[in-house]
């Protein structure tokens, strides 16, 4: 089997006691790594005032070798702050209003990405198979095909792909649309973030659909499908019933003194709906009189992208919400909210999922959502909690057995956290149980699979690309 060679902006190395990195992308790539092993290319997080000139350090851990490279200061504030986090990142997540666009940033986005091909070339050899992830690297390929590679080159976005219509209010569309071009197989998330792709390629011509999930541009055949990214399901599970009996997560649950929980966990971005689902809790709270003094919400939201403005406005709003509902529903015994601006511990929050009666995840768009996947692996068979998930998440084209709410409507959410907390064990299981047989059969490595076996499988010999 050839080598695979991964690239994305983020490569969190492993820590010391091997646990995995936090964040959707890095927890995910790292499973489906470490079963088939290869090389992972990336951004070291570290920046400097001038280019390394060095080839790239690799370091070996179990059969992953990693290759990290440094950015100088400039190229992280304008292809990563700059332009992947205040212009694709908005405009991919439908927010128009947010995207602040400026062609110095977008031509260190480019910049950058032409880097990141020199910098990787030394270790391409002919056979390998090169996936590239994420918005961040859109132009990696054509950049590479200019240097004359002719690998398969994969690429796989994990937030959604707009329509057309939001894309072509970004003044380079052309040049990313274009990006995408040069890759063999374009994967998305869902079948909506594939048919927004088919509606911004078909209609400005930028190529066409040619059937069996077959595109064409300037002369070039590529193909395009989804691969819902999944998790290391039976893994995690097991991880979540052990992690629910360690000292650290019995004592959280004591000082919570057996009050029912509602559990969030996000990374604090303006796309994952954090103040609506607060109001939504506040409207069930204002609303459930019964409830009060015996739920409590936990909301884990460690800090993320604070150079860039709207994540650092977040800090200040969240913050200041949960202190006034706190302020205008709590007791003297009673703190309806617990809020946590850090990260925590995979194992905690494994256990607090699995102890959890409630999970909120609320986005207002998100490619995937692998929080909600993770809280129904992490439930207990016999007695479940109930998942209330944002139809607006790419898991709830999966996750039918969760409650789907439109995190818009405050009341609305706040009436499904009322029935979530109220549901009979007869209906939590069999809700359960249909999530659970899904998320066991299309795991972090069917997700894998199936996106390297259509990368790799010539189209001639396979009419079609199977619904993944
Ligand atoms: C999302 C993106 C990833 C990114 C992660 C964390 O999941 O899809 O590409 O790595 O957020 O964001 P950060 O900016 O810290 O890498």
């Amino acid at each position: 089997m050839s080598r695979l060679v991964v690239i994305s902006n983020r490569v969190p190395m492993p820590e010391k006691n091997g646990t995995a990195p936090a964040g959707g992308l890095a927890v995910a790539l790292q499973a489906a790594l470490e079963e088939r092993g290869g090389v992972w290319m990336g951004w070291s997080g570290k920046s400097s005032g001038t280019r390394d000139p060095a080839p790239l350090a690799l370091t070996e851990r179990g059969n992953i070798t990693y290759a990290l490279t440094d950015l100088t200061k400039t190229d992280v504030e304008e292809y990563y702050h700059g332009f992947a986090n205040r212009v694709l990142w908005p405009i991919c997540h439908y927010r128009l209003d947010l995207a602040e666009y400026g062609r110095k940033e977008m031509a260190g986005y480019f910049r950058v990405n032409r880097f990141f091909a020199h910098r990787v070339a030394p270790l391409i050899q002919k056979d390998d198979i090169l996936w590239i992830h994420d918005y961040h690297l859109i132009p990696l390929a054509a950049e590479l095909r200019q240097m004359g590679f002719t690998n398969k080159i994969g690429f796989f976005l994990h937030i959604p792909w707009p329509p057309a219509d939001v894309l072509f209010a970004m003044p380079v569309h052309e040049e990313i649309m274009r990006g995408l071009t040069h890759y063999d197989l374009v994967g998305f998330q869902t079948d909506h973030d594939l048919e927004n792709f088919r509606g911004c390629l078909v209609r400005e011509g930028y190529g066409n659909a040619i059937g069996d999930g077959l595109f064409s541009s300037h002369g070039r055949t590529f193909k395009g499908g989804f691969y819902s990214i999944g998790i290391e399901t039976a893994a995690f599970a097991e991880f979540a019933k052990k992690a629910a009996s360690s000292v650290l997560v019995r004592k959280a649950r004591q000082s919570m003194e057996d009050r029912d929980l509602i559990i969030g966990v996000d990374r604090l971005d303006y796309s994952k709906g954090i103040t609506q689902r607060i109001d939504a809790y506040e409207s069930f709270v204002s609303r459930n009189p019964a409830h009060h003094g015996k739920v409590t919400y936990l909301q884990i939201t460690p800090k993320s992208r604070s150079e860039v403005p709207e994540y650092e406005a977040m800090q200040r709003t969240v913050a200041e919400q949960a202190g006034r509902v706190n302020g205008v529903l709590g007791t003297v015994d009673w703190v309806p909210i617990r809020y946590i601006n850090r990260s925590i511990g995979r194992p905690v929050l494994a256990g607090l999922y699995r102890l959890a009666k409630v999970g909120l995840v609320t986005p207002l768009r998100d490619g995937m959502n692998l929080v909600a996947k993770e809280f129904v692996a992490a439930q207990d068979p016999e007695d479940p909690g109930v998942l209330v998930l944002s139809r607006f998440a790419g898991a709830a084209r999966e996750l039918k057995g969760a409650l789907l709410v439109n995190p818009y409507d405050i009341e609305g959410t706040g009436n499904a956290i009322a029935r979530a907390l109220t549901m009979g064990q007869e209906e939590r299981i069999q809700r359960w149980r249909g999530m659970m047989d899904h998320l066991l059969v299309k795991d972090v490595q069917h997700w894998c699979d199936a996106f390297l076996e259509d990368l790799t499988t010539d189209q001639k010999k396979k009419r079609g690309l199977r619904q993944r």
